[in-house]
């Protein structure tokens, strides 16, 4: 498949494959060189649902291949709006466009619009289903900040907490790391948001320990990474949000991290994190903090993302020979 919808699709050597080219993109994400190796190709960014990092991440990682963008934000700006189908725009954005973005409310729906055409789509995040952009630019910034603390992949303890059930990064990431060397993966999620039972037993059928905690009340000093999520409402039930709150002991904080955690371990969150008081997502008071990693994984979206194109669109050998000093 020309496709990006899933991380089921990757072997292991295609994921190693993407970040060696992720790190060779580097020079260019940090503005110290430049390439055009796609001028002339043109991406379709078609989000119908909500996104800062992914839309434009994704946007610039291809203006920074030497592409253009054509960016679709919203139902109210699509013909979707009028009753079109997910073929039927399928058909006609593939006319336009060398490669697809797409994020959509519903899980399958990327999968649906890209079996109608051969033009290369990408899974920018469908409901609650997968987002392996996300998960592939995660597992970017876990080897790249274990290389710099001289840690090993091999025998890692990543915490997963917050909204397992509905943060469709954790799917795509659990799965990712599950094909590294055997780890350690405690997952803690408050009551009803727990990671999908046939995911868990997917990670555990390969070799990893994998221990459900129901809070942050416990010892993590051999935690490695804490992954935190935002709690998804927008995908809540009415009866789940009937009287929801998240309780702040779920909250990742400086107190959680210096009481519970080791001097290393390192914070992520795919963002965003959600800012009003009730809602006790990541707090601020780490923002500063070197552990807190989140806008690291912000950065790193962008060379993973030009690798994701350049692998996919087979540039990817043709970067060195064209690439130049920038001029600005
Ligand atoms: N992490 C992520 O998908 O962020 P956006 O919703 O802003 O794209």
């Amino acid at each position: 498949s020309p496709h990006l919808l899933s991380v089921d699709s990757l072997s292991r050597d295609q994921i190693d494959h993407l970040l060696r080219v992720a790190a060779r993109m580097e020079p260019i994400a940090q503005r110290r060189q430049v390439t055009r190796v796609l001028e002339g190709a043109v991406l379709g960014n078609l989000f119908f649902e909500a996104s800062t990092r992914t839309r434009v991440s994704f946007n610039a990682a291809f203006c920074r291949l030497g592409g253009s963008v054509c960016d679709t934000t919203g139902f109210t700006f699509s013909s979707m709006a009028k009753g079109e189908s997910l073929y039927d725009t399928s058909r006609v954005m593939a006319g336009y466009c060398d490669a697809i973005v797409m994020r959509h409310p519903e899980q399958g729906s990327v999968a649906e619009f890209a079996a109608a055409t051969n033009v290369p789509v990408i899974n920018g995040g469908d409901g609650p289903g997968e987002h392996p952009s996300q998960a592939l630019l995660d597992l970017y910034t876990i080897d790249k900040e274990f290389t710099r603390l001289g840690k090993p992949l091999a025998g890692a303890h990543v915490l997963m907490t917050g909204d397992l059930k509905y943060g469709r990064t954790v799917h795509s990431l659990i799965k990712l790391l599950s094909l590294y060397a055997p780890m350690r993966i405690t997952l803690v999620a408050p009551p009803g948001l727990a990671m999908p039972d046939h995911l868990i037993e997917l990670v555990a059928s390969r070799g990893h320990r994998v221990e459900q905690r129901d809070s942050l009340a416990s010892d993590y000093a051999d935690v490695d990474v804490v992954y935190t999520t935002r709690i998804q409402k927008e995908r809540f039930t009415a009866e789940m949000s009937e009287g929801f709150s998240l309780s702040r002991d779920f909250t990742v904080d400086r107190a959680f991290l210096d009481r519970r955690c080791g001097r290393d371990t390192l914070v992520m969150h795919p963002l965003p994190r959600d800012s009003r008081p009730e809602a006790n997502d990541l707090d601020v008071d780490l923002n500063g903090d070197p552990r807190l990693a989140i806008f690291r994984q912000t950065d790193n979206g962008i060379p993973v993302r030009m690798a994701i194109f350049a692998t996919l669109l087979k540039v990817d050998e043709l970067i060195e020979k064209d690439l130049r000093p920038v001029r600005w």
